[in-house]
């Protein structure tokens, strides 16, 4: 049976592999795609897969635009107005994450509950197109609150405990400094990364559920006595990909 939605799933640094599990997959790359801006990022594919999940109808973006790439937040949501635009009201955004609350270890996978912005930008800044949402969106529940529940009961079937977590994006690309990670915990942030804000506000705005999943691939900067960098985050990616897999194909046909 078919799903009444069809599901947008945006896939993180290292995270790319979903892309491939889909049945009957169309792959158009990005370049491929006038004024798609391309992904340069490491880990990144840079192609859309539409195709399905279990009969749920799936379009997967695999790369995706960030700002310490270069890009603006409004090219950084060029993507997600056009999972809109296919008719996507129901978006997966995943990420790689750094864990800011100590609990949350390499290798955990924490539902977004709510998130911080310090781009210092927003993909809504300037004229508002009104045949997209209006000027002033709510932000109250920005990530779906039963979309959390419907990822929970998933995990639940896989023995996977999921805890919630506020998600703080930054832009980058150097990582945090220690002190910089004291100040997000202390304004309350338990993750921290340099995507998916910009996406969500423009989900958000037009009317769009969101559930956000953060791989945390390493501590954040000076949790720990080591160093960051982006191999680690890729290698770590690369371990939590098969669970992260099965969790989104047993959380997608129930997403309504
Ligand atoms: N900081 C910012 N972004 C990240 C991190 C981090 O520690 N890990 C993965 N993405």
């Amino acid at each position: 049976m078919s799903g009444a939605r069809k599901v947008g799933v945006v896939l993180g640094s290292g995270l790319g592999a979903f892309a491939d599990t889909l049945d009957n997959p169309v792959v158009t790359p990005y370049a491929e795609i006038p004024g798609w801006p391309r992904s340069t990022a490491i880990g990144h594919a840079g192609k859309l897969v539409e195709g399905s999940v279990h009969g749920t109808e799936v379009v997967v973006l695999a790369g995706r635009a960030h700002l310490y790439e270069g890009y603006t937040a409004q090219q950084a949501v060029f993507g997600i107005r056009a999972l809109k635009k296919m008719g996507v009201d129901s978006v997966i955004l995943t990420n790689a994450a750094g864990g800011v609350n100590v609990k949350f270890g390499a290798g955990s996978l924490v539902l977004i509950s709510d998130h911080i912005n310090l781009l210092g930008q927003n993909p809504l800044t300037g004229p508002n197109d009104d045949t997209l949402g209006p000027r002033f969106p709510d932000m109250s529940e920005a990530y779906s609150k039963s979309y959390r529940e419907i990822a929970r009961a998933a995990g639940k079937e896989m023995g996977l405990d999921l805890p919630e977590g506020v998600y703080a994006a930054v832009p980058g690309p150097s990582y945090e400094t220690p002190a910089e990670i004291r100040y997000m915990r202390t304004i309350g942030a338990d993750l921290v990364g340099m995507s998916t804000v910009p996406e969500t506000i423009a989900a958000n705005h037009m009317g769009m559920r969101v559930l956000g999943i953060s791989c945390v691939t390493n501590a954040a900067a000076g949790v720990l006595d080591q160093k960051l960098n982006h191999t680690e985050v890729l290698e770590v990616g690369e371990r939590m990909k098969g669970t992260l897999i099965e969790l989104l194909r047993r959380i997608i046909p129930k997403l309504v």
